[in-house]
């Protein structure tokens, strides 16, 4: 670029920043080199200023609305809970016939930071396995590897990454062969990045020539689907229904087909599994209408009277836990992502933003300093026509890994994982390990009670590699 044209470029931007009171951003500008101005001026083309002044007014202080009414939504109940068994039997056989014809995909949102885990790789790169230490991402791809050969049909994986896990998961899958998928089958696509804001709402720098992004949240799967041409991908493929999951629950049942049967015979445009709340603090989101429209309502978000209302027999009123476990049609993720400003509006959360000083020197303050923005996924409930809940049991289908230690944690989630693997062949009749014993399955070989069932062995050391017993304590 010219020196005249750069000049021109930057007066402009400055003017367009200077509009919105965010004319900070350029503070640097005398100190930038011709490719730092060209870095700036290219990242502060793709700031949406009206959007952002948007979030924030919609985030900063009481905005004066009344707290919505909520109501509990009619929940499809485990059989264990009341529910139809037989209905659940209808279910798996249209969700089976669905998947036998090729409609279904599978979609996981994996561009997420782990902050907390605080894991400097991409959380799918996890080692989850109790006896392996396979990742999450092996683990992910032996349970589509099932699927592909049970229905055989290629079951596509749509893998979403964000800037800050593109390259490494990238990488990851191809140091890996893809984990046994073929290559085309796998698609990875990223979502978009958005700016966070100081509490006055104004942009942050992470460098003189840098403002301050993070990944927009699980909700930019919508827009990122759509402006990636994966939905275009999926719907030449034949696709009309997306099982979501996140990356960091090892005990996901991907693609469960009594789930999707459920959604499809509701002809639901999305669908959400719940399971029950541990108890009325548990800081989980729960599934509820609010003045009349389906929502996750946060943990955060609903008030005490709502959290602890029970019913005649005790039980909470609002018991229904989301598990971020969602079902789409793809014509309405594309009518959700076409109108994103308006249907997935941002949240704001305090977090500490690393960001410099006015001599540019990094600052990481010690309390929050800001705003990272973020869609949700769950906000395009309120835009579905028809929605269905279904119930899953937490212990068979629920145990992420959130946090370094404690609830949540990597040992929560395979200690819960070696559970479910016991059940598994306790019902196939196969002799336990004792007790506190490590154990793992090859979930492309062995993906349920029946398929243990179906290996017709006693001890798991006939199991040959799928099933691995730690060493020195096969049973
Ligand atoms: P979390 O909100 O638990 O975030 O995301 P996280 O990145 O795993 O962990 P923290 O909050 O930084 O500690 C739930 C799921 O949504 C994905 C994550 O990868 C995870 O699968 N996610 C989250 C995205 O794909 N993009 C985002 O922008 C945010």
């Amino acid at each position: 670029m010219s020196k005249s044209r750069e000049q021109q470029k930057y007066e402009e931007t400055l003017a367009r920043f200077r509009n919105h009171g965010q004319e900070r951003v350029f503070r640097f500008w005398d100190d930038l080199d011709a490719a730092q101005r060209q870095r700036l001026l290219d990242q502060a083309a793709a700031v949406d200023l009206a959007a952002l002044k948007r979030a924030h007014e919609a985030n900063s202080g009481n905005t004066g609305a009344r707290p919505p009414k909520l109501e509990p939504v009619p929940v499809v109940r485990l059989p264990a809970h009341g529910g139809d068994a037989a209905a659940f039997d209808r279910a798996f056989e249209t969700g089976s016939q669905a998947l036998a014809d090729g409609r279904v995909a599978v979609l996981v949102v994996a561009g997420g930071q782990a902050t907390r885990l605080g894991f400097d790789q991409p959380k799918g790169g996890y080692p989850v396995g109790p006896v392996t230490e396979r990742t999450l991402f092996e683990q992910q791809a032996q349970k589509i590897r099932g699927l592909r050969r049970r229905y055989g049909r290629p079951l596509p994986w749509y893998v979403m990454t964000s800037d800050a896990t593109d390259a490494a998961t990238r990488a990851l899958f191809e140091q890996n062969d893809c984990f046994g998928l073929p290559a085309e089958d796998v698609i990875f696509f990223r979502q978009g990045m958005v700016q966070s804001l100081d509490f006055e709402g104004h942009l942050m720098l992470e460098h003189p020539d840098r403002i301050f992004e993070n990944p927009n949240g699980h909700g930019g799967s919508l827009t990122a689907l759509l402006s990636s041409g994966s939905l275009d991908d999926m719907e030449r493929r034949g696709i009309d229904t997306v099982f979501y999951y996140q990356v960091d629950n090892p005990l996901i049942q991907i693609a469960d087909p009594a789930y999707l049967g459920f959604h499809l015979e509701a002809e639901a445009e999305m669908s959400c599994k719940v399971v029950r709340k541990r108890d009325a603090m548990e800081k989980v989101g729960v599934v509820a209408r609010a003045d009349g429209k389906v929502g996750v309502i946060e943990y955060t978000e609903i008030d005490d009277e709502h959290r602890f209302a029970t019913d005649d027999d005790g039980e909470l009123v609002f018991w229904a836990g989301s598990v971020a476990i969602h079902v789409f049609s793809t014509a309405f993720i594309r009518r959700v992502a076409e109108s994103a400003d308006e249907l997935l509006p941002y949240h704001a959360s305090a977090k500490r933003i690393p960001t410099i000083d006015d001599d540019g020197q990094p600052a990481l303050p010690a309390e929050p300093n800001g705003h990272k923005l973020e869609r949700f996924v769950f906000d395009a409930l309120a835009a579905a026509r028809s929605v269905c809940v279904v119930e899953a049991d937490r212990k068979l289908e629920y145990s992420p890994i959130k946090n370094a230690e404690g609830a949540d944690s990597p040992t929560s989630a395979r200690r819960d994982l070696i559970a479910v693997y016991r059940s598994w062949l306790e019902a196939a009749g196969i002799e336990l390990p004792k007790d506190g014993t490590a154990i793992e399955i090859d979930h492309s070989r062995v993906d349920s009670p029946e398929d243990a069932r179906q290996l017709g062995i006693r001890r798991c050391d006939e199991a040959g590699d799928a099933i691995r017993v730690q060493a020195g304590e096969s049973a």
